[in-house]
């Protein structure tokens, strides 16, 4: 059954009807909350004033998740959703996150679990679309390249995909490439916000580094060995663990930063723009028609797709890296569910 929270909110019913910050308030789910990075992104979600109920579904565990998340102090509701209930987890969502399924071992690239990870976020987005069709889409389960166009199809064949509610989370690069950009130019991350393009997986992952000017500064050797450790740093994690999964709370920190950037464009904030994998025209002309790129988020999701702006020598080899490769990705995501 539910395991519901104890969890009441601190203000009164009719101070909050007159509070508009809790007018913006928002139901989220999160599906796989009982593994390494739904439990911390959980954490996380509770402590985010936007989210007024927090739902965490799981095939095993997500009841003692939330029951111990809802002990947290914060104002949210935390209910625990067991296997059967996914319907009841999902009912009346405004934003469903999605870190379910198996992560990666030493040696394996992140499209060596789509065999796994297809079929559970296949199923999900197909319950997703039956129960709460109009939600916001953010998937974190790998391979993202092509869990993004499966989510897309599965909506598309029940009639309910909207491109501006569905994204494939990529913050965890973003959030890389700027700690390792402040690391190598001796500044702070928060001076060192770089734009990454493209996908989520090895040299599909694009930084733009010479559009900042510490990024800029970097040549040779120094700039091939921080685009290597930003396209690759998620194998330092797998290493480091040795057979115990990948990056779960560096990603659980980039999970709730991007729903938490979300849910401001969806209260109505102006000028929330992070970079997201979402349906994009940006290379549809070369056959590929998901891409990650600076995205304005806005009360319906995607408000606006930039541009992605100047890119040097450098960066335009890394981008012609990329295309074919996340083209493959993108496809073998699509034939699944064709
Ligand atoms: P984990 O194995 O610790 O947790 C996965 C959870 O999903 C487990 O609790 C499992 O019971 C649950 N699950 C499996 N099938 C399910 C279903 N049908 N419905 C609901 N829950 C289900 O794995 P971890 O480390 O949390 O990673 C999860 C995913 O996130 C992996 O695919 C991993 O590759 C990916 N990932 C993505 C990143 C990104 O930047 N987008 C970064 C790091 C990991």
């Amino acid at each position: 059954m539910f395991a519901r929270s104890a969890a009441k909110t601190l203000a009164s019913p009719s101070s909050r009807l007159f509070s508009s910050s809790s007018a913006r308030q928002t139901k989220v789910t999160v599906l796989g909350a009982g593994g390494g990075i739904g439990q911390p992104l959980s954490l996380l979600l509770k402590l985010d004033p936007l989210v007024s109920n927090l739902s965490l579904y799981d095939i095993r565990g997500a009841p003692g998740v939330a029951a111990d998340v809802s002990h947290v102090d914060t104002s949210s509701e935390v209910t625990g959703y067991a296997a059967e209930h996914l319907d009841a987890a999902l009912e009346g969502t405004k934003v469903v996150v999605i870190p379910a399924g198996v992560p990666r071992k030493p040696g394996m690239t992140r499209d060596d679990l789509f065999n796994t990870n297809a079929s559970i976020v296949r199923d999900l987005a197909a319950a997703i679309g039956r129960v709460a069709p109009t939600a916001h889409i953010l998937v974190i389960s790998n391979p993202v390249n092509s869990t993004v166009p499966i989510v897309a199809a599965t909506l598309e064949k029940a009639g309910v995909f909207d491109p501006a509610r569905l994204f494939g989370v990529t913050t965890l690069d973003v959030v890389r490439a700027s700690r390792f950009l402040a690391s190598v130019s001796d500044s702070s991350p928060s001076e060192c916000n770089v734009p990454v393009i493209g996908g989520h997986s090895g040299p599909t992952i694009v930084p733009l580094l010479s559009q900042l000017s510490r990024g800029k500064r970097l040549q040779g050797e120094d700039y091939d060995k921080l685009v290597y450790r930003i396209q690759f740093g998620g194998d330092e994690v797998v290493k480091a663990k040795d057979g115990a999964g990948s990056a779960t709370l560096s990603m659980a920190y980039a999970g709730a930063k991007f729903t938490g950037l979300l849910l401001r464009g969806l209260s109505g904030e102006k000028g929330v723009i992070t970079p997201t994998f979402v349906k994009s025209p940006l290379f549809a002309d070369r056959g590929i028609d998901f891409f990650s790129s600076p995205v304005e988020l806005g009360v319906n999701g995607v408000e606006k797709i930039h541009p992605i702006g100047p890119l040097s020598p450098q960066e335009e080899k890394l981008l012609e890296a990329c295309l074919p490769e996340l083209k493959k990705n993108i496809e073998k995501g699509k034939a699944f569910v064709a």
